[in-house]
């Protein structure tokens, strides 16, 4: 019954996030272009590197797994677990059921499904494990802050800035926001508490989390970009498309 543009907001949306999915699922499955040695740049969608079969220099916490066969996705030790805490996020719930799942599409829009269930059925029902995802990703997001400090290495081997070292520093920030407005990462903080004043630590830790979580949904979009532009940078510089611009050495 609904006369206004509503259908703009899921569409756009879904165009997002099938974009996402498709652009992942090709470049995980690629197995190259995912390092540039000369300095250190580590593309997300691979790390941690864990595997014999990863390009030498790229595993910054040893090679346990041995060599993968080509179908096996090298960053497989953290992708499942970082795209189980998109899917399993909250405000990409929202857009995920708006845009894909069509339950609801928006607002006084009739769904297609028959039945409601809410998220007791499979598959739904695994939606709520995401505080176990937020657990994963804090380790995983800890890893990329590692790989970032391995993105500085000059054209002579010692310390250097380049566009790239950049580009991953922004991409853990907005990483660092994204995982630190989770409403777990709130829950955790505060969360089963009966009397603040007792706790004035987790209190104030709260506070701040409750603030950056207003947000959430920002930083759920603008780290999902971050992440796509940060692994096409460094795939061009590592295919030679174009050259990495160098800011100190
Ligand atoms: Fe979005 Fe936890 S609610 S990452």
């Amino acid at each position: 019954m609904r006369t206004d543009g509503w259908r703009s907001y899921p569409l756009s949306v879904a165009a997002i996030l099938l974009f996402f999915i498709v652009y992942s699922t090709i470049r995980i499955f690629m197995a190259k272009w995912y390092f540039v040695p000369e300095h250190g740049y580590l593309t997300p969608l691979y790390s941690p590197c864990l595997s014999d079969s990863c390009v030498e220099g790229s595993s910054h916490f040893g090679t346990p797994f041995g060599a993968f066969p080509a179908w096996i996705p090298l960053g497989l030790a953290a992708f499942p677990f970082v795209a189980g805490f998109r899917v399993t996020c909250y405000y990409y719930r929202k857009a995920g059921y708006r845009s894909l799942w069509l339950s609801p599409q928006a607002c006084a829009v009739q769904e297609p499904h028959k039945k409601y269930s809410g998220e007791t059925r499979f598959p739904l029902v695994f939606m709520n494990s995401h505080r176990y995802f937020f657990y994963a990703a804090s380790i995983i997001l800890l890893i990329n802050v590692w790989d970032a400090f391995h993105a500085f290495k000059g054209n002579d081997g010692g310390f250097g800035i380049g566009l790239g070292s950049l580009i991953i520093v922004a991409n853990v920030l907005a990483l660092a926001g994204y995982t630190a407005s989770c409403h777990a990462c709130r829950h955790v903080m505060g969360g089963r508490l009966k009397h603040f004043s007792k706790h004035p630590v987790r209190y104030r830790l709260w506070t701040l989390i409750s603030k950056l979580n207003t947000r959430h949904g920002t930083f759920a979009m603008t780290s999902l970009v971050t992440v796509i532009l940060t692994d096409a940078y460094i795939m061009a510089v590592s295919a030679h498309w174009i050259t990495d611009l160098r800011i100190w050495n």
